[in-house]
């Protein structure tokens, strides 16, 4: 078998793209050393003795584990030597990092550098999330609004996932693209050209856990998939949940499905769950290029315009049918 490596797809993507100045390539190329970076940290589990909690606690109120801090590290470190980026957001830090004084790049980068940390101590799949914005123009020192842009303005997304394998899956607005890492030659090599999400799905993914805050079109909609085929969807539904955004994204890019963090009567207060700038937007984007939806529920996440750089929003997305009908009992309510 014939696989392309990830360098020589991000140079074909350029060459392809008249005009590219080969900016955002090598922007990607960083992206993909912190990932390789990342993984090698989670791949050490107990070894290193890093699979604890901090004492900390990040802007949100989450307890830090001390992989959540060095992932944030790492992107930070193999990020800023291009001189590309203006400045980074990150899940792990409450402002916006600036780039040392002389270094004008013209793209953002946001990301949440560790998904799922939860799971990191019990060994199950985790991830990078990113996203690339352009610095508005003439802005020499970014400040935090020049960060809050809604989600159609991304110009590149994806993640990695630290997973049975370590796969990184990105869109630079023309489709999704999933590749493989060799731990052998340290090479990403594409194996999923072209990823689609089925537009139909009978697999949900939601934390069964908050069901007594959801409002009533969450409510109805499990309620409807959990009955079953005598129910009113007269099929059987599975469920899953992994509780890392990443490895459900993941799954649902392979096989379809639906995942669900709403806004509830727990998390109303913050606006939901999930992050909107590096967690939804995101996700969102690659998403929709693959071909499903990506909503609160009521609108298309990846117009929602930011107010604030750890926002939270509730996440609808997966298998456009499924959405879709979710989006038909937001509008019943
Ligand atoms: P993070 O580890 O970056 O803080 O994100 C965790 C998120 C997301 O990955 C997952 O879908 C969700 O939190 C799980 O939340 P619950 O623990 O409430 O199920
Ligand atoms: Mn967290
Ligand atoms: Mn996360
Ligand atoms: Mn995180």
């Amino acid at each position: 078998m014939s696989l392309m490596t990830i360098q020589h797809y991000l140079t074909r993507a350029q060459q392809q793209h008249a005009g590219a100045t080969g900016e955002l390539t090598l922007i990607l190329n960083d992206i993909v050393t912190s990932c390789k970076r990342v993984a090698q940290a989670v791949n050490q589990g107990a070894l290193l003795g890093t699979m604890g909690d901090l004492g900390s606690q990040n802007v949100q109120g989450e307890v830090q584990k001390a992989l959540d801090v060095i992932a944030n590290t790492i992107f930070l470190e193999s990020n800023q030597a291009s001189g590309l980026l203006a400045g980074m957001a990150s899940e792990e830090m409450d402002d916006p990092y600036l780039m040392p004084e002389g270094v004008h790049g013209r793209y953002l980068l946001l990301f949440d550098p560790l998904d799922g940390s939860s799971n990191v101590n019990v060994n199950i799949s985790v991830g990078s999330i990113f996203s690339v914005l352009r610095c508005p123009d003439g802005v020499v020192q970014p400040q935090l609004a020049d960060f809050l842009q809604p989600g159609v303005q991304q110009v590149c997304a994806g993640y990695a996932l630290y997973g049975s394998s370590t796969m990184l899956v990105i869109t630079t607005g023309s489709g999704v693209d999933g590749f493989t890492l060799d731990h052998g030659t340290g090479e990403f090599m594409l194996t999923h050209p072209q990823m689609r999400i089925a537009e139909d799905s009978r697999e949900f993914a939601i934390n069964m856990s908050n069901q007594r805050h959801w409002p009533p079109a969450i409510k109805r909609y499990v309620d409807e998939c959990v009955q079953g085929a005598s129910g009113p969807r007269g099929v059987d539904f599975n469920m899953r949940w992994v509780a890392s955004m990443v490895a459900e994204v993941h799954r649902i890019l392979l096989r379809g499905g639906i995942f669900m963090y709403p806004m509830d009567n727990k998390n109303a207060a913050q606006g939901g769950r999930l992050r909107l700038l590096y967690e939804a937007n995101p996700m969102a984007m690659l998403v929709e290029q693959a071909e499903g939806l990506a909503s609160t529920g009521r609108q298309r996440l990846l117009e929602l315009v930011p107010h604030a750089l750890h926002q939270r929003v509730s996440v609808i997305l997966g298998s456009r049918h499924e959405v879709e009908r979710v989006q038909d009992y937001f509008s019943a309510e």
